[in-house]
């Protein structure tokens, strides 16, 4: 039996295309075959063009968003380092723990959950001793905050530290210019604005980063190693693992996707869901957590006025309306919900379904709700 089609509008995964979908299917080759490896290259290629970079390490790693996390920890830390983490949600605290078991000394600069991190509280951290690396989370998909990454990545350059970066759900969505920044490590996951299934890890690591491989004084986690990576990905192409061939294909046509928009035009499109979005939960009297100059437009997580219950009112989209969203993470778990608009996700039809859906929720909570004004005002402007 196949599983219902649910409309995807939760922090991930995002909907895929029927063309990416069909690429799945696509006859399974070898990972060394010839008839895949320019299909590879062309990805690789393509995915420099995304991040921004001239990286020649740029490749879609195996696994998944969090695999993307352990090859840059795996790489770039040893025991003792000096590592700064901007935890203001989840995805950085667990960026912070990764670093920890990893043996380094982490100093966490911490902002309260929804709330909008001060960079210079991190950059404040970089210059208080000797860095090894500094790690922030872009767009930390547990709040929807979006951090402003250029104050952070000249001070981390500064003070001669490598800047990681967490793109799981900024890349796709928004324009990203990695060189430009002064990025070092950047990772990401291919099932949030790239609209392409969970499964692989778009990973690019800087000279300066693989310098700091080549340094340590032991070798990197045999499945992350950047050096055996390159030995695969780079022009030896020689066997390191059964690359995901099936993933690799729908990656590949996400990508001509997004080739074919355009990455300014993909941002604007997020960007203007975003905006219809937050008009219509204006108009139910909802309110997000993150003001929409701070806020990732991918992703909106929206307060829960008292008296409603999460677990009711997501079931009630899931079970009556086919579609997922998103509950609240760590200290908002039950007090948020989260909405994702994401890659193929990011349309104006999706945002009147979920308005109507969540208005409907409302009234079977015993909540006055005017849902076609939250449409008309979706539509507006
Ligand atoms: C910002 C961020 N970082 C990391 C991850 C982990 O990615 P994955 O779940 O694909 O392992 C996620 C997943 O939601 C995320 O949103």
């Amino acid at each position: 039996m196949p599983p219902p089609e649910v409309l995807l509008l939760g922090p991930g995964p995002s909907p895929t295309s029927p063309l990416v979908r069909a690429a799945q299917a696509w006859p399974l080759l070898g990972h060394l075959d010839p008839a895949f490896l320019p299909l590879l290259e062309n990805v690789q290629q393509r995915l420099r063009e995304l991040f921004g970079t001239a990286n020649a390490f740029t490749l879609p790693l195996a696994g998944t968003g969090t695999s993307g996390m352990e090859a840059v920890v795996g790489n770039l830390i040893e025991p003792g380092d000096r590592v700064v983490v901007g935890v203001h949600g989840i995805f950085g605290q667990r960026f912070a723990e990764a670093a920890r078991r990893r043996g380094a000394d982490v100093v966490e600069v911490r902002t309260e959950f929804g709330a909008v991190p001060d960079p210079a509280a991190i950059v404040r951290a970089i210059q208080a001793g000797p860095v090894r690396l500094c790690g922030v989370v872009h767009a930390e998909t547990s709040t929807g905050v979006l951090l402003d990454l250029r104050p952070i990545a000249a001070a981390a350059r500064a003070a001669g530290a490598l800047f990681a970066v967490d793109a799981v759900t900024s890349l796709g969505g928004l324009v990203w210019q990695a060189d430009d920044l002064g990025v070092d490590a950047a990772f990401s996951g291919t099932q949030k604005c790239l609209s392409a299934p969970p499964g692989l890890a778009p990973l690019t690591l800087s000279a300066a980063a693989l310098r700091r491989v080549a340094e340590r004084r032991s070798p990197p986690p045999f499945a992350v190693d950047a050096g055996l990576l390159m030995g695969y990905f780079g022009a030896d192409r020689a066997y390191h693992h059964t690359a995901p061939v099936s993933l690799v294909y729908a990656l590949s046509a996400a990508l001509d996707e997004v080739a074919a928009e355009g990455m300014d035009g993909r941002e604007r499109r997020h960007r203007a869901v975003a905006a219809q979005l937050r008009r219509g939960l204006d108009a139910l009297d909802l309110a997000p957590l993150v003001a929409a100059a701070h806020a990732t437009p991918m992703l909106t997580s929206v307060r829960y006025p008292d008296g409603v219950d999460d677990r009711v009112f997501r079931a009630h989209l899931r079970n009556v309306h086919r579609i997922e969203i998103g509950g609240g993470l760590g200290s908002l778990a039950g007090r948020v919900f989260r909405l994702g608009l994401m890659g193929h996700g990011a349309r104006p039809e999706n945002v009147l379904r979920v308005l109507a859906a969540i208005g409907d929720a409302l009234a079977a909570q015993g909540r006055a709700v005017d849902i076609a004004a939250a449409l008309a005002a979706a539509r507006a402007g």
